[in-house]
């Protein structure tokens, strides 16, 4: 009898026939999150299981699993959806997909900066509405970003091609605050300054974030660190939704103390502050800041890849490391 694989709601192919060439593989049916008692039934007895930052891998998922239960392969880089302790207690690798969405995920902080400093969903809408009736000298004004300071919180793989893309592309000044810690190389090629945290929020013209969601940083940006922003300030979350208290963040862009905001992940999401949907100055997406054909389709393989190395008795080869 091959090992059960579990596979919490369905993955791009490529992830999948490698999964199937090798194991009895029990794909979530339904197209939508599993529910906790579905989640349970369906990993019970699997050897390995992809989960996805929908699913909350707790102890009493993992106790319904059984003991066959070797390796939680998470699809996605970020893995706060997993109770690591608990994991470790019963001997568990879990694994993630670092490396292959970076370009993505960076990308699509740059798109969401670009589109909410030159108000381009506002514009598309404006233009949709029939309101479009001649050329204006002041319709639609925004912010240049060329020589302006982009601030990046958490210089990690992600935070650090943000850094690039938007140095080298745009032209922008960046300021970083990474624990205290610095990035020579970032600094030698293209002058990234290390500052305080204190210093990229105060000094930001914008500040993307790229931080995991850990108690630490949960609400690492509330009321007053908007009101410290300035008031011609961009803030950019493609991290994780927890990390900006969603409230004091609605508040401030409604009463015009930042700029604007691009948001791709939401503190209780999928629920959204129904105050930013009544927002011009928000671009909002759905969680998608991974999603291109090539760093999805490079997650499954990593995913299963991951799940067979284990299964197969060789070390994983992204395991997370608390
Ligand atoms: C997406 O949010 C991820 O962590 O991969």
């Amino acid at each position: 009898m091959k090992p059960i694989v579990a596979v919490t709601r369905k993955i791009p192919e490529a992830g999948l026939s490698l999964l199937r060439a090798k194991f009895d593989l029990r794909l979530n049916k339904k197209d939508g999150v599993l529910a906790a008692p579905e989640l349970k039934k369906i990993v019970k007895g699997a050897s390995g299981v992809v989960a996805l930052l929908t699913d909350k891998i707790d102890d009493s998922v993992l106790s319904a699993a059984g003991r066959e239960l070797k390796v939680i392969a998470n699809f996605a880089v970020g893995y706060d959806n997993v109770d690591l302790v608990a994991a470790k207690k019963r001997k568990i690798i879990v694994t993630n997909t670092p490396g292959v969405l970076t370009e993505a995920v960076a990308e699509h902080a740059i798109a969401l900066l670009m589109a909410v400093a030159r108000r381009i969903v506002e514009s598309d809408k404006f233009t949709r509405a029939g309101r479009y009736e001649g050329w204006e000298p002041e319709l639609l004004l925004g912010p240049e970003l060329s020589g302006k300071t982009l601030g990046i919180i958490g210089l990690g793989r992600i935070g650090s091609r943000v850094a690039e893309l938007a140095a080298l592309g745009l032209r922008m000044k960046i300021i970083y605050y990474d624990n205290g810690n610095r990035n020579r190389e970032l600094e030698g090629k293209f002058g990234a300054e290390a500052v305080s945290m204190r210093k990229v929020i105060t000094a930001s013209d914008a500040i993307s974030i790229h931080v995991p969601l850990l108690p630490t940083t949960r609400h690492l940006f509330g009321k007053a660190e908007l009101a410290s922003m300035k008031p011609s300030a961009i803030l950019i979350n493609t991290s994780r939704g927890p990390v900006v208290d969603e409230k004091a963040l609605a508040a401030a862009l409604k009463n015009k103390v930042i700029w604007g905001a691009g948001l791709d992940v939401f503190e209780f999401e999928p629920k959204i502050s129904p105050e930013l949907l009544k927002l011009d100055n928000v671009v909002m997406t759905p969680h998608t800041a991974s999603a291109t054909i090539e760093a999805r389709n490079a997650m499954a393989t990593l995913a299963a890849k991951n799940i067979i190395a284990v299964l197969e008795g060789r070390a994983a080869l992204t395991p997370v490391r608390p």
